[in-house]
């Protein structure tokens, strides 16, 4: 198919997607991001309207209870959400391209059944929740090594044993299940890790307290703690010894969905400076004809075009089955940097209102910042890119 680069040459199926998050994030999102900052609170109804949009599993497929969307839609979807919020954005992506997205393309059909199609946002749990899920890679002592992994799995008849600590895990206190690297024998290093689904009711399974964080604070951030959590032996995602392969693979669709939040996040920081700049007077004038104002206008919006075309050349190649581990790769690299640098740009043109909490951009600013963290940070994305160029070099 062609390769599409602008909103109106796309087909009408993400024309669709595109009107329908940009409309939710105009009417429901924007006009609440800044309280649920403000509170730090879970925006519980505004993600069961996403689920009603089908957002919560925009991937999975119809016969799982998915909307079957392909990647360049959740670019899309990703940026308009988050241009709204940015905490429903990274809700959104931790639950769909970290949690559901290797249990449907690594796991068995009865790990499907059971742990995709009750969280695609049709079915709520006992309590009457949302089903959500989240992603334990990272540990206290290891993000960007995660091979380094120590959290052990130890098999028990029927069972498995997990014990250790996963850190800084996204949705945490909402979800009902999570994916955990563990290692069966860490003598093997990465070839020891495996993947498991984990239910979070299972006795031994604890939460550490909410991080208190600089961004994204409607979004909770928590340890998870298991003390001998014993698991059914067919909670193995894939084969023993595949989870290091499995994480890095579900990382490179991750990396896309967190270029499309930080794109979101840089359009709500331009939409912002520029409606400001319009009307702002100084020395006579809207500030918007200054034209050291216009360079930074001009900056930020090259900044977050480029970036999107990157976003959008990695969905497509991952849409057409081709390799795309280096481009989502540059795709969250630039778009993160975009991000933070529109928000930073945003707050100067803004001036001392830049600086206050009566308007959002500072919020863009502190929600810019983790994306040049997470999902792997900027110097990371750098070895991928560096490491997949010099590759191609030396053959
Ligand atoms: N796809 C498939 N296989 C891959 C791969 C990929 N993208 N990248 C590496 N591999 C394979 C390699 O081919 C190699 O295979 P063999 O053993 O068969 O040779 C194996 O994995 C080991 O590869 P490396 O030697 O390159 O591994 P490494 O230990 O040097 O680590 C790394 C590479 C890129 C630095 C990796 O550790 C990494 O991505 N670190 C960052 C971690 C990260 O992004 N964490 C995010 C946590 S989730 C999060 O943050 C959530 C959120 O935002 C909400
Ligand atoms: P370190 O790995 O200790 O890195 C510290 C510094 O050293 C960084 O600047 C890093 O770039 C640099 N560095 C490390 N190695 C190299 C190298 N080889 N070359 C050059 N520089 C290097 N993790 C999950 O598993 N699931 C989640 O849901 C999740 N959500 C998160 C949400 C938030 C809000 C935050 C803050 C983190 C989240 N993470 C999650 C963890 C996140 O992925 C890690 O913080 C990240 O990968 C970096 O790991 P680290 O914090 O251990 O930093």
């Amino acid at each position: 198919r062609r390769a599409y680069t602008t909103h109106s040459q796309l087909p009408s199926e993400h024309q669709m997607v595109y009107e329908m998050c940009r409309k939710f994030a105009d009417e429901e999102l924007s006009p609440n991001a800044g309280k649920w900052d403000k509170e730090h609170s879970f925006p519980t109804e505004a993600v069961e309207k996403l689920a009603e949009l089908g957002m919560m599993g925009i991937n999975v497929s119809t016969d799982h209870g998915g909307s079957e969307l392909d990647a360049l839609s959740y670019a899309i979807a990703m940026e308009e959400i988050s241009r709204g919020c940015a905490s429903v954005g990274v809700i959104m992506s931790a639950h769909n391209s970290l949690y559901l997205y290797p249990i449907d393309t690594f796991g068995s059909d009865e790990l499907k059944e059971r742990y995709v199609a009750p969280w695609t946002g049709h079915q709520k749990d006992g309590a009457g929740r949302l089903r959500v899920g989240c992603f334990g890679l990272s540990e206290p002592g290891n993000g960007s090594d995660a091979g380094a992994a120590s959290t052990t799995a130890t098999a028990d008849g029927d069972e498995w044993i997990i014990n250790g600590t996963k850190a800084w895990i996204t949705n945490a206190h909402e979800s009902s299940a999570a994916i955990v690297f563990a290692t069966t024998d860490k003598s093997l290093k990465h070839k020891g890790i495996s993947a498991f689904v984990v239910p979070m009711d299972a006795p031994g399974f604890s939460l550490g307290a909410k991080e208190d964080k600089l961004g994204i604070r409607a979004s909770s951030t928590s340890n998870l703690i298991m003390d001998n959590v014993r698991i059914p032996k067919s909670n193995l995602i894939g084969q023993p010894g595949q989870g290091f392969k499995i994480a890095m693979q579900t990382l490179d669709g991750g990396r896309i969905g967190v270029a499309g939040q930080a794109l979101g996040i840089a359009s709500a920081s331009i939409d912002c400076a520029v409606k400001y700049a319009l009307e702002r007077h100084a020395f006579g004038k809207p500030i918007a004809e200054m034209q050291t104002i216009q360079t930074k206008i001009s900056q930020m919006t090259v900044a977050r075009d480029a970036a999107r075309l990157l976003t959008w050349r990695a969905a497509q190649l991952k849409d057409n089955k081709e390799k795309f581990t280096r481009e989502a790769a540059m795709a969250k690299l630039a778009a993160s940097e975009a991000a933070t640098m529109c928000a930073h740009q945003a707050i100067q043109i803004l001036g001392g209102m830049g600086y206050v909490s009566d308007m959002p951009a500072e919020r863009h600013y502190r929600d810019a910042r983790i994306t040049e963290i997470y999902e792997g940070t900027s110097e990371i994305q750098h070895l991928v890119i560096a490491g997949d160029v010099l590759k191609e070099y030396k053959q």
